[in-house]
């Protein structure tokens, strides 16, 4: 059997990834129908919305969707008939930590992907390349084929690869344009290797061959946990190194610029912050601690658990540092917190680091005010009720504003508190915030944005992560 040509994809799943990657993939094939669908009606509605208000923000996305939908770019939420049409399915549903159960806190939570592949076998009446792009543990493709396998119809036959997705949120279609690789795992059988190839020859009408890697399913599968504990591993490194720098008067700026030039290590991903937030990184390591535990591995699950660990200390710790320096208390004090999503140019609030530490200030009966350009208030009121489980949604709103402004959420405040690294807090107009507050006037830099010389002229006390007070 030679590859099939691949003219009908289906994505499973119209999320963060599968929105934007299959919408890349529709503008780079026109030749290919894609047909993108969710079982949640209110998402699909959006993404078809006749104002182009999708459901997620990422730069440049609404333009891709602009160009496609309607051409051969689709949303839907008849699963059925997209699995039906399609010969390529990408399965790119959730796979949040789990959080009851065995494994609970740690394991992966395959049920959304289960559901799917039962899915596609139950209405599957033609031959499917079937593609995990969602991120899963180390033998997951074992699980889909066998369900595939056992509930497949006579004649119908199932290809499984693993195609896992890199892309950085608030990025998400530059990384998608010009990805630095595109990993596809398959078995090394020949069935395996043409279906390798199909979804290769898509990729290739964008993405040059040579970043193109093909290896096995179990190695692609544990690449993308790999990678991301990686990532997360250097972040946890720069912020220990940050708060050795904070106790010495040493500088992680510097610290980070002198280390990055040595070409071994590089530049990339080498600032300190208030800690990582977002739906994978921890999710992902979480996964591996589970993973090598149940491998009898206790000193590998240890290892990257610790990972884990400095992220949670790194944030607890930048919140005792607001509270030392407002004189040890902040009960009935005024902080603005500006920002909430978890990174500049995405309103995706999960594990956001903003979120523990208002958490925080509101557990020390602060007054806290939040401003995000993106994140709309329901989003926020979610957040902090998860975060805050014991606190009727009252109580919280009865010590939080949310408001539409960065001036107007540092008026008459204590202490400015920078938690997402949004472009727009550099260009606010300082010395009006400073004299709208109280006085001593307190700046928290989370993310090392602020021009901390130029505020402390200004008359702000001022404390950035990972920069020492002693000259
Ligand atoms: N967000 C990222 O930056 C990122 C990056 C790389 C990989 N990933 C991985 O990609 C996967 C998806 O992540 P996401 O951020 O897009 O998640 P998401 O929660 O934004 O989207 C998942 C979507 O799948 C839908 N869904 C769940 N079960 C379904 C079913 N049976 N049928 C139809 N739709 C169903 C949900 O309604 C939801 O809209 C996860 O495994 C994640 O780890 C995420």
């Amino acid at each position: 059997m030679a590859p099939v040509k691949v003219s009908k994809i289906c994505c499973i799943g119209a999320g963060y990834v599968g929105g934007p990657t299959c919408a890349v993939v529709a503008l780079r094939c026109p030749h290919i129908q894609v047909t993108i669908v969710d079982l949640n009606k209110a998402r699909i509605d959006a993404w078809n919305s006749p104002n182009f208000e999708l459901p997620i923000y990422e730069p440049g996305l609404e333009e891709v969707v602009r160009q496609a939908r309607g051409r051969n770019l689709f949303f839907s939420t008849d699963v059925d008939k997209a699995i039906r049409e399609a010969d390529l399915i990408f399965v790119s549903v959730n796979t949040p930590t789990k959080k009851s159960g065995v494994g609970a806190g740690f394991a992966a939570d395959l049920n959304y992907v289960e559901s799917a592949t039962r899915r596609i076998a139950a209405v599957a009446t033609t031959n499917k390349i079937v593609v995990e792009k969602s991120t899963v543990p180390c033998r997951t493709a074992e699980s889909m084929r066998t369900i595939l396998e056992a509930n497949s119809k006579p004649g119908t036959r199932f290809d499984i690869l693993s195609n896992p997705e890199f892309l950085a949120e608030g990025t998400a279609i530059a990384d998608l344009f010009k990805p630095d690789r595109v990993l596809i795992g398959s078995l090394q059988t020949q069935e395996g290797k043409d279906a390798c190839q199909s979804l290769a020859e898509v990729y290739a009408n964008w993405v040059p061959r040579e970043r193109i890697l093909t290896v096995g399913l179990w190695s692609s599968e544990l690449s993308k946990l790999a990678a991301n504990a990686m990532l997360a591993q250097r972040i946890s490194s720069v912020n220990a190194l940050s708060a050795i720098c904070e106790a010495t008067g040493a500088n992680i700026d510097e610290v980070a610029h002198a280390v990055g030039f040595d070409s071994r290590i590089g530049p990339k991903f080498l600032r300190a912050s208030v800690g990582f937030g977002g739906s994978c990184f921890q999710k992902d390591i979480l996964n591996l601690v589970y993973l090598s535990e149940s491998l009898h591995l206790p000193q590998v699950a240890e290892y990257w658990r610790q990972v884990v660990e400095m992220n949670e200390y790194q944030k607890r710790r930048f919140s005792k540092t607001v509270v030392d320096t407002l004189f040890n208390t902040i009960t009935g004090k005024h902080i603005a917190v500006l920002g909430f999503a978890f990174k500049a140019d995405t309103g995706d609030t999960r594990e956001s680091a903003s979120i523990s530490l208002i958490r925080d200030f509101l557990q020390e009966k602060a007054y806290v005010t939040i401003y995000d350009p993106k994140v709309e208030e329901a989003q926020i009121w979610l957040d902090l009720s998860e975060a805050l489980p014991t606190w009727p949604l009252e109580t919280i709103k009865k010590h939080v504003s949310i408001v539409h402004s960065a001036l107007e959420a540092c008026t008459q405040k204590e202490a400015i508190v920078i938690a997402t690294e949004w472009k727009e807090f550099k260009e606010i107009d300082w010395q009006a915030v400073y004299d709208g507050m109280s006085k001593p006037a307190f700046v928290f830099d989370g993310r090392m944005i602020l021009n901390a010389d130029e505020l402390q002229k200004i008359g702000f006390t001022v404390k950035v992560i990972g920069r020492g007070d002693r000259l």
